[in-house]
């Protein structure tokens, strides 16, 4: 059903620009969506909203939005004795807000520290506190929306995971930069103010969690960073960003998913071990052994092509798989589907196909599969086919 509604995605972004004019975005895979306002989907005014970008909450004041600070480049600090090196994680949340001018006229924001880590030294322990505590503030009922301040590197990562256990549909957006804060034209402030009009913004109900940077807005199931430097790395690359962010609104160019799917209760750290193992030309079965050796519970195939890779490699999964490990094929590829039964026949190898989820991603959702003691092939694969 998710493959198909990719594609109704795309059919719906190449036709959007006359479907959403004439008001009836069709929403891939579900009923036409009404639109209330032609053209962009505007903040407020979109999809049957119908309040302005920074409505005021329930309250009649301005929006309020918990920041959760984690680290990453967008707290960094350039090195006095390096031209281009800087650490991240140094910066604190206050610090963060304290260089957004004007931020306290979009919202009403608190702040906390989760943690203070480059993201690629993000873990377990620091996702279920990130989690727990978002889940809490949605409970109390005392914040419109969360923002998580996050390294670029794993962001995408992180957000697939609270995409999954936040209970809430108010939104969680992520944000990260890819220049420190001491940089020139540090990008951090601009996408931190970006962060905040999109979780104040009564239309980023429902759309689950999202990621914004460099004004474009993505959902955490398709974004993916796609360059190590430039400040335009993050892509959607099968279903095109939600929208866009400017000084003065969000335009979401996709209207509000019909169905979300189920979100999986908080599971405790460590999460169980599921390895990716990345398939090349001339290769062996040993990654696959040398994993299984420590304790891997799923396996992910980040395969060439349509998910797939030398016949050793498959011969090993599948015998993991047949006794009793998740095994997942994903692709290296970068975009488009990784198709159930095409090149690789899964139902005689008792394997799964991730449809358009990447390795990292299919790694977090096998995850909490076997967390949530998930592992038939057939669950698995009926899992994969809607979660996207
Ligand atoms: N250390 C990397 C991280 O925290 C830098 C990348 C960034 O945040 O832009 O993800």
């Amino acid at each position: 059903m998710r493959s198909r509604t990719v594609l109704l995605r795309f059919a719906a972004l190449l036709v959007g620009a006359v479907v959403v004019l004439t008001g009836c975005g069709a929403r891939p895979g579900g009923a036409a969506t009404p639109s209330s306002a032609p053209g962009p989907v505007r903040a407020g005014a979109g999809v049957g909203v119908g309040k302005p970008a920074h409505a005021a909450s329930d309250s009649g004041s301005l929006p309020r939005i918990a920041v959760l600070a984690t680290g990453g480049t967008i707290a960094g600090k350039a090195n006095a004795n390096s031209a281009v090196g800087y650490t991240a994680g140094q910066a604190t949340a206050e610090d963060l807000i304290k260089a957004v001018p004007g931020i306290d006229k979009v919202a009403t924001l608190s702040a906390e520290q989760i943690a203070n880590i480059g993201s690629q030294d993000m873990n377990d322990q620091v996702w279920v506190k990130l989690a727990n505590r978002i889940n809490e503030l949605f409970a109390e009922g005392k914040v419109d929306g969360v923002v998580v301040t996050h390294g670029t590197d794993t962001i995408e990562e992180t957000a697939f995971f609270l995409d999954n256990v936040v209970s809430s549909d108010r939104p969680v957006v992520l944000v990260g930069s890819m220049r420190p804060a001491t940089a020139l034209s540090a990008d951090g402030p601009a996408n931190l103010r970006s962060a905040v009009q999109v979780a104040a913004a009564p239309s980023a109900r429902g759309r689950g969690t999202m990621v914004v940077l460099n004004d474009t807005l993505h959902s955490a199931d398709d974004v993916t960073k796609t360059n190590t430097t430039s400040v335009q790395t993050f892509k959607s690359p099968n279903t095109g960003p939600l929208g866009y962010v400017d000084a003065a609104a969000v335009n979401f160019v996709q209207p509000v998913p019909q169905r979300r799917h189920s979100h999986f209760p908080v599971p405790s750290a460590p999460l169980p071990r599921v390895d990716i193992v990345y398939s090349h030309s001339n290769m062996t079965a040993d990654p696959v052994k040398e994993a299984l050796s420590h304790g891997a519970k799923g396996l992910v195939l980040a395969g060439v092509g349509d998910g797939n890779t030398a016949k050793p490699v498959l011969d090993a999964l599948s015998k993991a798989a047949k006794s009793g490990v998740v095994v997942v094929r994903s692709s290296r590829v970068g975009s488009g589907e990784t198709v159930r039964n095409a090149e690789v026949d899964d139902d005689r190898l008792g394997t799964s196909a991730a449809h358009f989820l990447n390795p990292a991603k299919s790694r977090v959702l096998v995850q909490l599969l076997q967390a949530n003691g998930i592992t038939d092939p057939a669950k698995v694969q009926e899992e994969f086919t809607t979660r996207y």
